[in-house]
């Protein structure tokens, strides 16, 4: 099956929601005066979740064809569990997607695999497709080779995931996050290339070829057409970049 590419936007902790809806009119208008075909090139945007209620309003009232989801999840539905958001809440901002395991949250606030696994189980349940973030540092590069960690770290991810599954995968290289220092496409098909070899064995041959395989760290619009070129890779999680509302347009626009 042909795989729709994704180019998607994590702002990270940036944008207030007064921001977040003059970012998102703009980049609207820019992708409408561009003509841009949102059926062969998806654009979604990971706002803070202070801002979702307002891209939610932004995105219904002017029906605009951009997806949106949060940067996180908690695994549970809810209870006493101060300061986290259930998937639940989440989809009844209509998010279509969350993303889980970023490096930001495995290194800053102790993920563990087992989590994540967890948090993917409960963005499924809420009918959310879950933007699963592997990657390895520099020192687990060095130690360990390219694939390792990102393998290790994807099969754990999908231990109880079915195969009817919609989940989407990101490959993002601690080392080239926010680093200006990004893999060059080779290597991120490489290892592309073996997280959907996971894919194929864990959850068979047809989830491996519908499903998603984005590269993430230190996109921008001078270096995307070479990872778009790469037979396993389907799009980009971008971070820096997508705060540019010029740069992520023409992250959007890239020329195969
Ligand atoms: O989620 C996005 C990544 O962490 C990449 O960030 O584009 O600033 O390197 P970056």
């Amino acid at each position: 099956p042909r795989r729709t590419p994704l180019i998607a936007g994590n702002w990270k902790m940036n944008l207030d929601h007064l921001q977040a809806i003059a970012f998102v009119q703009k980049l609207a208008w820019n992708l409408k005066d561009a003509k841009h075909d949102f059926s062969a090139v998806e654009v979604a945007v990971f706002p803070p979740f202070t801002d979702l209620r307002s891209v939610q309003t932004l995105v219904s009232a002017d029906k605009l064809p951009l997806a949106y989801g949060a940067q996180d999840l908690s695994a549970q539905d809810s209870g006493a569990y101060t300061g986290e958001i259930s998937g639940g809440f989440l989809s009844q901002l209509e998010c279509q997607y969350v993303l889980i395991g970023h490096s930001e949250r495995r290194t800053l606030h102790g993920e563990d695999d087992e989590q994540v696994a967890a948090k993917v189980k409960a963005a499924l349940k809420h009918n959310l497709v879950p933007i699963i973030c592997v990657g390895e540092t520099a020192a687990d590069l060095e130690l360990h080779g390219p694939s390792a960690v990102p393998v290790a770290q994807l099969k754990a991810a999908l231990s109880g995931v079915s195969n009817a599954a919609d989940i989407v995968v990101a490959y993002e290289p601690v080392w080239a996050i926010g680093s200006g220092q990004a893999a060059t496409p080779e290597q991120a098909e490489q290892v592309a290339a073996q997280l959907r070899n996971v894919l194929k064995d864990t959850l068979g041959e047809d989830v491996a070829a519908r499903t998603r395989i984005l590269y993430g760290g230190s996109v921008k619009g001078v270096n995307i057409a070479g990872y778009m070129r790469e037979p396993n890779l389907d799009g980009a999680l971008v971070g820096g970049a997508s705060l540019d509302i010029d740069e992520f347009s023409s992250i959007v626009r890239f020329q195969k």
